[in-house]
């Protein structure tokens, strides 16, 4: 049998992290220059049942069984074996490797579940569909931290520009974006690791202790997303950098920003980008700043002088090469 393989990409959140956990609504974008790849082989040599999980990147080289409970590269195997009903698999290696930055806000987490998912269940011959995909990557998403919206595996499923809302109990609102104009984004990297689960802790802790004020600054988040909607979806693109401006502010009122993340987005804001906000968890992580074409390069040269570890150039569209 050939070897079967599926990849994924990386993702931006671009308006409405964190609020995006209390039920307010998100944007966020795939980012197709860095994916997480799943190669899937048989070992006919192997015992049938025997799932050899490799992942260089990570140091990880190990037999399904031998992986710890909770591990998400394990439990993503075990939910397509669940799935579709595949009890002893044929002997087969699992590859997966991946280019998107870990702990970094770019999603990278989804992206290695939802490649594990398509490869898998595609090898076993019971392809999965979309919606189950992004539902099975929703649950290994709860290991990497209890309470995820939902956000990363929708967005790196569908490959789209998606508006995404979970109002608790409800299934999740999806809708892809229309984007008649598209637009320019450098992604920075502080280089400063910062697990999602950290972050969503933090503003857990801010909400218990001040409710009101932390329901009124999502409400705020909430507004601003429904304005950048908008101004996406008519292609007015100019009104997009002050609102990232004021979603990194209450971003900040959160506690999420950090002192390397606010003098890039001054940095970005210097070299002519029209806004910039952190993006993802914070705390670490990426720093966005949206520029028109013709920026990118003062802006990534500037971001590179104030410290940015790695830089990613993308395009906002509203279609994304294929990536299987
Ligand atoms: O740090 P990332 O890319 O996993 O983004 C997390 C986004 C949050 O809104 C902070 C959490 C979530 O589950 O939506």
């Amino acid at each position: 049998m050939p070897a079967i393989s599926a990849s994924a990409p990386g993702k931006i959140i671009l308006f409405g992290e964190h609020a995006v956990v209390y039920g307010r609504p998100a944007i966020a974008v795939p980012v197709a220059q860095v994916r997480a790849k799943a190669i899937v082989t048989a070992e006919p040599r192997a015992a049938p049942g025997n799932v050899r999980i490799q992942a260089p990147d990570i140091g990880v080289e190990a037999d399904l069984g031998d992986l710890p409970a909770g591990d998400p590269l394990g439990e993503a195997v075990r939910q397509v074996l669940a799935a579709t009903g595949v009890a002893r698999p044929p002997a087969l290696r699992l590859r997966i490797t991946s280019t998107i930055p870990v702990a970094a806000g770019l999603g990278s987490g989804a992206a290695v579940s939802v490649a594990i998912i398509r490869a898998l269940s595609t090898f076993l011959g019971k392809p999965l569909p979309d919606k189950r995909v992004s539902a099975l990557a929703f649950e290994v998403e709860k290991l990497h931290h209890g309470t995820p919206s939902g956000i990363d595996n929708s967005v790196v499923t569908y490959k789209l520009p998606v508006y995404f809302q979970r109002v608790a109990g409800d299934e999740p609102v999806i809708e892809t974006l229309q984007v008649p104009a598209p637009f320019t984004v450098v992604i920075a990297d502080t280089g400063i690791p910062s697990p999602t689960a950290v972050a969503v802790a933090g503003v857990r802790r801010g909400w218990q202790s001040d409710p009101v004020r932390f329901e009124r600054l999502f409400d705020g988040v909430a507004e601003i997303v429904a304005n950048a909607r908008r101004a996406i979806e008519d292609g007015r693109v100019e009104a997009l950098g002050a609102l990232m401006d004021a979603n990194h502010v209450a971003l900040q009122a959160m506690g999420v920003s950090s002192g390397e993340l606010d003098s890039l987005a001054e940095a970005a804001r210097a070299a002519g980008a029209s806004g910039a906000k952190l993006s993802g968890g914070g705390r670490g992580g990426n720093l966005i700043a949206l520029v028109a074409p013709e920026d990118a390069r003062p802006v990534s040269l500037a971001l590179e002088a104030a410290g940015a570890k790695q830089l990613i150039l993308t395009t906002v569209a509203g279609h994304q090469p294929d990536s299987r």
